[in-house]
């Protein structure tokens, strides 16, 4: 039997670094067709460089921080171009206080994490859905879930975005798989990427960066998630991982716990 990503043509957001790098890798040895897409051009031609059959994927610049020229841009291609794949992996994470964090990172946050997901996903949705076996998987986070101190902005950035994949998949039931994939840590760039409270990158690798899921052991769970066609999944190991459960079932507990640390 063939396998289930061979000869798809697949929309990848993030695809220069880490989870999306890593998701490239493994879809192109699985014989799918991708555009990679992320900011840095350079970047995106060398992972296409390193991948199999380089001829067969291409590379789209767009800057998710602007999600109504990504709407243009996008749907221009999706006119001519066979999609019946998009993953949007792409998102930047923020560090630091509530109180103590610029208006403009809160935007920022949620114009690339949301805003710019939902851009890819509106401008390819009509060829994804014509395509008879369309797909939009979203990478999401346990942050998704709950939220967490030092947090605000990303966390508010990823319950957004689950509450419209959630929603989309009750309006598209039959025409689109929505699969959304919350992972909790995974060793990539995520918080040396992160906006500090006055918009700068953080600079740091963190120590439960460092020590998370490889970046090729979360693509494997994505991947597999997408092809067992589940609507969501929790990936990643230890506490981070099962405190979604705690909060579910026990809320107060939940509660004091968050005082204490962050799960996320
Ligand atoms: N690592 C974790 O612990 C973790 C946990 C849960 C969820 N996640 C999620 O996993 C996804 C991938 O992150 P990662 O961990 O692989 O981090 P990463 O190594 O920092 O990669 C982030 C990717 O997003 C792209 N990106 C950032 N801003 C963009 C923009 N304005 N426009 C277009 N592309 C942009 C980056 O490409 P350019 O810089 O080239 O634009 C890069 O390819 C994110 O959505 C993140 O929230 C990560």
């Amino acid at each position: 039997m063939a396998d289930f990503f061979a000869g798809r043509h697949i929309w990848l957001t993030g695809a220069s670094s880490g989870i999306g790098a890593a998701l490239a890798q493994l879809l192109a040895e699985r014989g799918a067709h991708l555009t990679l897409c992320a900011r840095r051009q350079s970047v995106l031609e060398q992972v296409r460089a390193g991948l199999a059959h380089p001829e067969r994927h291409r590379v789209v610049v767009l800057d998710l921080a602007a999600p109504e020229d990504v709407l243009a841009q996008v749907q221009g291609r999706a006119e001519t171009d066979p999609v019946d794949m998009l993953i949007n992996n792409a998102g930047i994470a923020q560090r630091g206080r509530a109180d103590e964090t610029h208006f403009s990172v809160d935007r920022r946050v949620m114009e690339v994490n949301y805003l710019g997901a939902v851009a890819m996903t509106k401008a390819l949705m009509p060829a994804l859905v014509a395509s008879g076996r369309g797909v939009v998987a979203s990478v999401a986070s346990v942050s998704g879930l709950l939220g967490s101190q030092g947090r605000s902005a990303y966390s508010a950035s990823k319950h957004a975005l689950m509450g419209f994949m959630e929603s989309l998949r009750a309006e598209m039931h039959g025409k689109l798989q929505v699969t959304v994939a919350c992972p909790s840590w995974v060793k990539t760039q995520i918080s040396v990427n992160s906006l500090t409270p006055a918009g700068d990158a953080l600079g740091v690798m963190e120590p439960g960066i460092a020590n998370g899921l490889s970046a090729e052991a979360c693509a494997v769970a994505i991947l597999d998630a997408i092809e067992r066609g589940r609507d969501q999944v929790v990936i990643g190991k230890g506490i981070s991982a099962l405190a979604p459960t705690v909060k579910r079932f026990f809320p107060s507990i939940f509660t004091r716990m968050n005082r204490n640390r962050v799960y996320r």
